[in-house]
Formats: structure tokens, C-alpha cells, sequence
């Protein structure tokens, strides 16, 4: 789609999207390719730079990825980056070896200025390095242009042939200067222009999707998450009324959630609009289970029967395409490889396998190319409400695995009511912003409690807030002792007779998952 095109070529390293990312703030496309794309490939996409990622290895090491020398005779502009310029150095003739001491943190740098991968930069910085081999001697024809009191070829250059390299991470953010060295990169070296903005993105987008469509139906799982919605509104300028939403409600959602989808898409977008209410099936099925696997499946498993089901149903008169809101990380392969094991701690019931008797014309991926904060700019400038924009994840069983042990409606609206409150409060001291994820769990533990001259003996409520950049792992919010107070004392006097008392968690992931189930 972009014209200007940049690939990161991915050798493992863990700061991979992050380059992406950074390279895109500069208007410019990037895309992340493994390192075992072949040269052809590359070629193929006519990229005007590259970049090679760091990654956990030594080069010296024949298990660790290398690439063929001839990327370095394409006559397009590289930078390495980390083990990505010692990569450099090593294929080209310069010596690698392990460091006499390692580097890691900041690290006070001095640059040669008069780089053009410097341009605009301080004679002293400093970076963030996180190496344990380095650079010993540089290849024929490159120049030193940084070191460090330790690493004697912090940075290269081969400006001729255009190729650059550094040992520290320009990417994170606690390079000082990075933002201006990738920029350098892109803009100076690799000479963009800058031209992949949201904007554009929106223009192209649509002209394509109708183009792929044609005249024909494309339906959508819509579950009011941000991608799906992003992507319903970005079909829904496209197509108008071919689109068709199908939104099937479980009942698990939080309060009124399922009637403000369904006004946001009805009211504000061209589009047909299915909403399957189906609480009492979901309850149905739910009845008695207790084990949080086991809820999970069944949520995931009634959720796609009804989702499949409907589907049938509306293609009875003819085949549609289907849309999906994957975005782009969903499906970068990593430079790691697929094998990866992970043990499962909870099953996710997001990726599902379409049974063989739902057929379509084709799948359209509207947004498969952008990063999460481009999906929410495209959404914004659709006109999608900011709150739905810039939600927080909320997981797909809903509060199926918030009321802990067997889900009933009295327990769901219980928790939706508190849930709401917490929400409320936190909305009004414009507390949301501060915190990764914030809601209410219902343990199912009634509590002896005190009101004027009688005993009570109601539900315990748990308000659960983190904060996190990942989501792997969460550190618990420091929500301001006031505020909690508010909430505690609001939820305990709206819900008299159901509420009795409310308790903050105070677990960090690990130990604790951010769900309570
Ligand atoms: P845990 O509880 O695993 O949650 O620490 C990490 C993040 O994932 C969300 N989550 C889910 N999201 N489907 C989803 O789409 C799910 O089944 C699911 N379970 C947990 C959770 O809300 C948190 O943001």
C-alpha cells in the first residue's frame, strides 16, 4: 500500500516492534520480516532502508542467525543495531569478541556530529546499551563515530555504501537522543519523504475494500473491543450497507455496554446491524460450573456456535466475504522462530478455527498492517467515540471469569452495578487515564456486617486496577486512598443489602494474573 517502504529485519532481539514503531512515527511504512526472508524477498519489496534488529546471540556462534553478505551489496541504505551491527562488522571482515566488560543501562556516549546518522545530536549522550560482545576492530573502509569509555566502536559508518550501525538501542526510550538518530536514518539517509499518515491510510484503505468487495456482502464479528470496532468503521465508510455486524451479546458484558455498541454502530455508522442476545443461553450453559478452564471453554465454545450459527443464517441467500480486526502484531513472525512452548495458564478463546461448513467468498483484514496506536488514530478520525478508541482490554469470556465460581444473573447484575460505580468514580477524578486496567471481581463471599442497630450479611467486592505495559507482567495501581474511600463508601451505600464490603487487591502479576479466574 505505502510507496516508501523501510524493513526491519527481525534477529531475535526483544525491542522489535519497537523500531517498527519508531520508524512509523516519521510517516514512514515498516514492516518486520524475519531474518530468514530471502533476499529476493526483500528485493521484491524495494525497501529504501533497513534495519537489523539486536537479538540474544553471538555472531562467532555458527547456531546464531546471520544473513548472505550480498544484502550489504543492494545498494540500500542498513543500520545494525546491537547484535545487528556486530552482524555487520563480522560478515564485512571487522572482529567481533566478548567484551573485557559488559555494558548494560545508560551509558554516557561521545558522538562524532558530523555523521549524518548524528546529525543534529549532542557531542556527549547518553545511551542505552545491553551487549556483552562488541566491536573490536571495524571492517575496511568504515569509520568510528562514538564510543564509550569501554566500547571503542559504540558506532560505525561506511557512508558510501551507506551502511551504519550502532551498538546501543536507539530505539527505547532511554536513549536520549534516539528519536533523532532513527529519524536521521530514515529521513537523511534512507532519504523518505515521510508519507504513510492516517489520513492517507483511510483514502487508500477504502478506495481498496470497495475494490475487493465489489458488490458483494462482507459481515463482521464486532465485539465492541477496539479492532473490531475500528475495523466495522472503516468497512462502514467503504461499503455502507453491505457491511453487516454481527454482534452477539452474552450477557457478560459490563453495564449497558451491549445497548452502547449497539447505538454507537446503529446511529453514528451505514451499516446493517445484528445483535443476538443470548444471556439465557450463555446462563444455561454456565449452570453450576464452577472451574475457571472449564467456563472459559464454554463461553469460547457457545460464543462461536451462536457466531457460526448466525452466519449461516445470513449467508442462506448467498456467499459474503468475513472481516476480521487482526492488527499487525497479531502476525509478525518473530525472528524467534514458532516453536516457542509456553505452558497455558488460561485459554484465550480469541483465535478460533472456522468450522468447514461456513464458507465465504475471501477473509479482508482492513487493519492487518497497522500497530495498535494507528488503529486507534484511524478510529478517532472516524468518528468513534474517544472512551471506545482508548478502551481497556476487557477479555472475551466478560465477567463469566469476574464472578468467581458459578455465574448467575443476580450475580452478573450485582457485579455490573459495582463494577459501574468503580468506573464512574474513576471517570470523574480523571483517574482512568493513570491506569492500565481497573474493574470489580465478585468472589462470592458473603461477610458479616453492621447497618444502624442490625447485623448484615452480604457480598464481598474486590476491586481489582493495574498497571502494566505488556500485560505479561502488572504491578498493582496506587490508586489514591480518597478515591478508593469514594468508591468503597458509594458501592457499600447504593448497593445496600447487597454490598457490604469492598477490599482492594494488592498482587502483582506474578504471582497473581491480572483476572481473578
Ligand atoms: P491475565 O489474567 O492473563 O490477563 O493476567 C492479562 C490480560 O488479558 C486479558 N484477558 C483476556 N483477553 N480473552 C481476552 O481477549 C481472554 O480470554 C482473556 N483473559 C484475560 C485480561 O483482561 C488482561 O488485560
Amino acid at each position: 500500500m505505502a510507496k516508501e517502504m523501510i524493513i526491519v529485519l527481525d534477529f531475535g532481539g526483544q525491542y522489535n516492534q519497537l523500531i517498527a514503531r519508531r520508524v512509523r512515527e516519521n510517516n514512514v511504512y515498516c514492516e518486520i520480516l524475519p531474518y530468514t526472508a530471502s533476499l529476493e524477498e526483500i528485493r521484491a519489496l524495494s525497501p529504501k532502508g533497513i534495519i537489523f534488529t539486536g537479538g540474544p546471540n553471538s555472531v562467532y556462534d555458527p547456531e546464531s542467525p546471520h544473513y548472505s553478505k550480498d544484502i550489504f551489496e543492494l545498494g540500500i541504505p542498513i543500520l545494525g543495531i546491537c547484535y545487528g551491527s556486530q552482524l555487520m562488522a563480522w560478515a564485512l571482515g571487522g572482529v567481533v569478541e566478548t567484551a573485557p566488560v559488559s555494558e548494560y543501562g545508560h551509558t554516557d556516549t561521545c558522538l562524532d556530529v558530523n555523521s549524518p546518522l548524528f546529525e543534529g545530536c549532542s557531542e556527549k549522550t547518553s545511551v542505552w546499551m545491553s551487549h556483552t560482545d562488541y566491536i573490536a576492530r571495524t571492517p575496511e573502509g568504515f569509520n568510528i563515530i562514538a564510543h564509550t569509555p569501554v566500547c571503542p566502536v559504540a558506532a560505525m559508518e561506511f557512508p558510501d555504501k551507506k551502511l551504519y550501525a550502532t551498538q546501543f538501542h536507539p530505539e527505547v526510550l532511554h536513549t536520549a537522543e534516539g528519536k533523532t538518530i532513527l529519524r536521521n536514518f530514515v529521513k537523511n539517509i534512507c532519504a523518505c519523504e515521510g508519507e504513510w499518515k492516517m489520513e492517507s491510510f483511510i483514502e487508500s484503505a477504502v478506495q481498496e475494500l470497495r475494490e475487493a468487495i465489489g458488490d458483494k456482502r462482507v459481515i463482521l464479528g464486532l465485539s465492541g473491543g477496539v479492532d473490531s470496532s475500528v475495523a466495522a468503521a472503516l468497512l462502514s465508510k467503504a461499503v455502507g450497507k453491505q457491511l453487516t455486524c454481527v454482534f452477539v451479546d452474552h450477557g457478560l458484558m459490563r453495564k449497558n455496554e451491549g445497548d452502547e455498541v449497539q447505538r454507537i454502530f446503529t446511529q453514528r455508522f451505514d451499516m446493517e446491524f445484528v445483535r443476538v442476545n443470548c444471556q439465557e443461553h450463555f446462563l444455561q450453559a454456565l449452570k453450576d460450573v464452577v472451574d475457571p478452564e472449564q467456563k472459559r471453554k464454554i463461553i469460547g465454545t457457545e460464543f462461536y456456535r451462536v457466531f457460526w450459527d448466525e452466519i449461516k443464517k445470513l449467508q442462506e441467500d448467498g456467499l459474503s466475504y468475513f472481516a476480521q480486526g487482526t492488527i499487525y502484531p497479531d502476525r509478525i513472525e518473530s525472528g524467534k522462530g514458532k516453536n516457542k512452548k509456553s505452558a497455558v495458564i488460561k485459554t484465550h478463546h480469541n483465535m478460533v478455527e472456522q468450522p468447514k461448513d461456513v464458507q465465504f467468498l475471501g477473509t479482508i483484514e482492513p487493519l492487518k498492517d497497522l500497530f495498535k496506536d494507528e488503529v486507534r488514530a484511524v478510529g478517532e478520525l472516524l468518528g468513534l467515540p474517544r472512551d471506545l478508541v482508548w478502551r481497556q482490554p476487557f477479555p472475551g469470556p466478560g465477567l463469566g471469569v469476574r464472578v468467581i465460581g458459578a455465574i448467575t444473573a443476580e450475580k452478573v447484575s450485582l457485579l455490573q452495578d459495582a463494577d459501574w460505580i468503580l468506573r464512574d468514580e474513576m471517570s470523574k477524578n480523571g483517574y482512568e487515564s493513570q491506569l492500565s486496567q481497573f474493574f470489580c471481581v465478585l468472589p462470592g463471599v458473603n461477610t458479616v456486617g453492621v447497618m444502624g442497630d442490625f447485623r448484615t450479611y452480604s457480598d464481598l467486592i474486590v476491586i481489582r486496577a493495574v498497571t502494566t505495559d505488556d500485560f505479561m507482567t502488572a504491578d498493582w495501581a496506587r490508586i489514591p486512598y480518597d478515591i478508593l474511600a469514594k468508591v468503597s463508601g458509594r458501592i457499600t451505600n447504593e448497593m445496600k443489602g447487597r454490598v457490604n464490603r469492598v477490599v482492594y487487591d494488592i498482587t502483582s502479576k506474578p504471582p497473581a494474573t491480572v483476572e481473578w479466574e
